[in-house]
């Protein structure tokens, strides 16, 4: 039997589901934490995030209807009420049985998040908002996950880790620093990348992460993009990975004035290998693939 890699379980936010994942009117069971969770959509388009089990008799509630904004157990068909939002010291006011836990959630920039603190804490800091998400000149994210035997700190450690940027990412760094500040650990780096098919590309990014589940990237170059990196313990050996990548959309529509053919098909080449690469960098980073 593997040993257990995490002695306690990090405090912050941390991604759950895209919010892609979970439509209105569906339910979906989550296991993190050690723990099994319900999140279900209202048709108030807002997510709660409930404990799976019915404290009643133990149902597990994603088999159960969602109603309006409650969700039906499965067992009895009695409405579990759960605000929007609500946080653990509200789950006294909750009409049924009083007992059921509501987990602190929020959906921000595509991903649906939760409040994690094994000491019973409120959220202490944000998940600042990305303008440019759903905007019509941005795509919306890419995304995938990746479930991986490994702890979160193997990943977080990348946040320093300048030595590894030529080997993994193909990069030569001109630049790096890293600043710390309360909850924030935030790289900033300026280099640039040999492209596959001849060129330069030079690039300038700012990787931010809020807490110890949840990074932005923003990088400014021959395109512009965010990469979202979000790593949520399933248990005390592994974790679900989390990548999106945002390209901003551009190139993909109808060619720029002034912007000859080859060039707009140039760019939209370097777009989709950019996707790609950032598809397998971060899985390369803790040697997890
Ligand atoms: S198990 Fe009885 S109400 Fe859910
Ligand atoms: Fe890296």
């Amino acid at each position: 039997m593997s040993q257990s890699t995490l002695s306690v379980y990090p405090r912050g936010w941390f991604v759950v589901a895209f919010s892609s994942e979970i439509a209105v009117g569906q339910a979906k069971q989550l296991a993190y934490w050690g723990e099994k969770l319900v999140a279900f959509r209202g048709e108030d388009g807002a997510i709660r995030v409930l404990d799976a089990y019915c404290a009643h008799m133990g149902a597990d509630l994603a088999g159960g209807k969602v109603v309006g904004n409650d969700i039906q157990c499965p067992f009895t068909r009695g409405s579990i009420a759960a605000p929007a939002s609500a946080s653990r010291s509200l789950r006294e006011k909750i009409p049924l049985k009083a007992r059921q836990r509501v987990w602190t959630a929020r959906e921000i920039n595509g991903v649906i998040l939760v409040w994690h603190d094994s000491a019973g804490g409120a959220p202490d800091f944000d998940i600042p908002v990305i303008a440019e998400y759903g905007s019509a000149d941005w795509l919306p994210w890419s995304e995938f996950m990746y479930s991986i035997k490994t702890h979160p700190r193997e990943i977080i450690e990348n946040i320093a880790d300048r030595g590894h940027f030529p080997a993994v990412h193909r990069t030569e760094v001109l630049d790096f620093s890293v600043t710390i500040d309360r909850h924030m650990a935030t790289q900033y780096t300026k280099g640039f990348a040999k492209l596959p098919g001849g060129g330069v590309d030079n690039f300038a990014s700012t990787t931010t992460y809020h807490g110890p589940g949840y990074l932005i990237m923003k990088m400014d170059g021959a395109l512009q993009n965010y990469m979202l990196v979000a790593h949520t313990p399933i248990d005390t050996n592994s974790l679900h990975l989390r990548m999106g990548v945002m390209l901003r959309s551009s190139a993909t529509r109808r060619r720029p004035r002034g912007t000859s053919p080859n060039t707009w098909r140039t760019s939209n080449r370097i777009r989709r290998r950019h996707q790609d690469l950032g598809k397998q960098a971060l899985p390369r980073d803790s040697h997890l693939l």
